[in-house]
């Protein structure tokens, strides 16, 4: 276990609130409830990560029976995964799901911490589910994911929050079983969140959501340390899972009629720099994994800096690795790119786009964009704008800049008055939308390969799938066609989402789309 320097500040704040007898415990038994988050620990790294198998100890086995957990997930991919993850111990433990939150026994916010706004609505439904707490206050209520992994935040809880029982952090996930046993046994909050690195820990168990379309970690952490960006410190650094292990995980998921794969990473792009014993990146894996008998594989997230050619070229070999790329570019400014220590220049991210068109012609490429960065000029901004128009995305996840402390960009002074980083953010949606639109309406009329899903969010009696390049068809067909590859005319296009008449069902051979 790893204490930081914070940790032992957050011991001697909380001691006051402990029990007597447990302030004669030794340090090492406190310790375990009191493992604070420390961001200056977050930052340091050591070169090498420990891979370590998972096994449940056998004391741990059945402390569920006869209880339920429910698990609110909050912001990205890794973390809907992370719940899967934490679904699959609690299962494993004996625990059964429930979607009713008020007969819950555990209860657990898996949290994000990227944005304000994001930690905001998990604060308010912390004050909600007190309300439950007072009706079963045998119901133990947890906070994981990034925000724990925050100091600010764990003090926050700390001092306004007493009814959670649990926090734990990025890196603890597979300390699950013995998190609960000692909420179980505590009358006091139990926190253990580790600061640094994190190891890769395999052979967890995992309760998948679906049974089409499943998410497989390549890698954990950024080394990237962006200047907003608040992962580097929640989710520790750059740590690559072994090939085989990945490999043999897509084989089983190809094996259980999964029909796509969604490879997952902070940065993915920076996959095998911490090999010490091979010389093994994503473009070699990509390789590798395109030999499996299973239709669709993608990756998010990527970091045009260490985008390499090889990758490219092992994209342009097509298949099942679809013509789609998620290449966040952040800002067209060189100014602002520099600010926030993104690595790259406008130029070199053209050019990477150049390379990659002229590798996959048929590509679609998708993108983050953050506006109102501190001090962001207009003519910055329009050199967003202007790159947007350039390299023709086909759609933006935008975001209007939000300080998050800790971080080099919260200490910056700010003179982009939040009326003018709104009005920003409108102007980019409007471009976003118009090139949307645009990309959809090019379909009109063609044939697409879609992966059926299930019945459309509105209506049962519609189908709803993604084509290759993640773009959302409805039409109608038959139920038996869910979780299949068909193809579908479209007839009618919006600004998101396209709607068609069903054709038939694929046999093997591919269509573009
Ligand atoms: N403010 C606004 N957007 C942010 N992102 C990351 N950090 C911040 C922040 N502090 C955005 C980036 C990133 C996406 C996942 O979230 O665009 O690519
Ligand atoms: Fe954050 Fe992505 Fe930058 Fe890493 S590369 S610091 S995750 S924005």
């Amino acid at each position: 276990m790893r204490t930081g320097k914070s940790v032992f500040e957050l011991e001697q704040e909380q001691l006051k609130t402990l029990p007597k007898n447990k302030n004669k415990e030794s340090e090492k038994d406190y310790s375990t409830y009191f493992q604070g988050p420390s961001m200056i620990d977050g930052k340091k790294r050591k070169t090498v990560a420990e891979h370590i198998q998972y096994a449940l100890e056998n004391g741990f086995r059945g402390i569920g029976e006869g209880k339920s957990y429910h698990i609110m997930t909050y912001g990205c991919q890794m973390n809907e995964h992370d719940t899967e993850v934490m679904a699959g111990i609690f299962m494993q433990l004996g625990y059964t799901p429930t979607e009713v939150i008020e007969e819950a026994d555990v209860v657990l916010l898996n949290t994000c911490a990227i944005r304000e706004n994001a930690e905001n609505k998990v604060f308010g439904e912390l004050g909600f589910l007190l309300k439950y707490k007072r009706k079963n206050p045998e119901m133990l209520i947890g906070v994981c994911g990034c925000m724990s992994q925050e100091e600010s935040v764990v003090n926050k809880i700390l001092r306004s929050y007493p009814h959670v029982d649990m926090v734990f952090g990025t890196h603890n996930i597979h300390r699950l079983p013995n998190i609960l046993k000692e909420a179980y046994m505590s009358k006091e909050m139990v926190i253990e969140v580790w600061s640094k690195e994190g190891d890769v820990i395999e052979n967890l168990p995992k309760k998948r959501l679906g049974s089409i379309k499943a998410w497989v970690n390549i890698m954990y952490g950024c080394d990237k340390f962006c200047t907003y960006c608040i992962v580097p410190y929640t989710r520790g650094k750059e740590r690559s899972r072994r090939p085989e292990e990945i490999i043999a995980e897509v084989r089983e998921l190809a094996a259980a009629g999964y029909k796509e794969i969604m490879l997952l990473g902070q940065n993915v792009n920076a996959y095998g720099k911490d090999f010490e014993d091979i010389d093994y990146r994503l473009g070699d894996l990509m390789d590798e994994l395109r030999k499996i008998d299973i239709p669709r594989i993608r990756f998010t997230t990527s970091h045009p800096r260490d985008f390499d050619d090889h990758l490219i070229e092992v994209l342009a070999k097509r298949g099942n690795l679809v013509e789609h790329i998620h290449l966040p570019v952040q800002s067209g400014s060189n100014d602002v790119l520099k600010i926030m220590a993104r690595k790259y220049t406008r130029e070199h991210f053209l050019g990477l786009v150049d390379r990659i068109k002229a590798a996959i012609p048929e590509v679609t490429l998708t993108t983050d964009i953050i506006v109102g960065y501190p001090n962001e000029t207009e003519e910055q901004f329009e050199e967003t704008l202007s790159l947007y128009r350039e390299v023709g995305f086909d759609a933006a996840f935008t975001y209007i800049y939000s300080p998050r402390e800790g971080t080099p960009a919260a200490k910056m002074i700010d003179n982009v008055p939040e009326e003018v980083k709104k009005e920003r953010l409108q102007r980019l949606n409007e471009v976003v939308g118009e090139y949307s639109r645009k990309a959809l309406e090019r379909l009109n009329g063609q044939v697409v390969e879609v992966l059926v899903e299930g019945t459309s969010k509105r209506r049962d009696d519609v189908l709803a799938g993604y084509t290759r390049k993640n773009r959302l068809v409805n039409f109608k067909a038959p139920a038996e066609v869910i979780g299949q590859l068909v193809k579908v005319k479209i007839t009618e296009t919006t600004s998101y989402s396209l709607t068609g008449e069903f054709v038939e069902v694929v046999k093997n051979e591919k269509v573009e789309a």
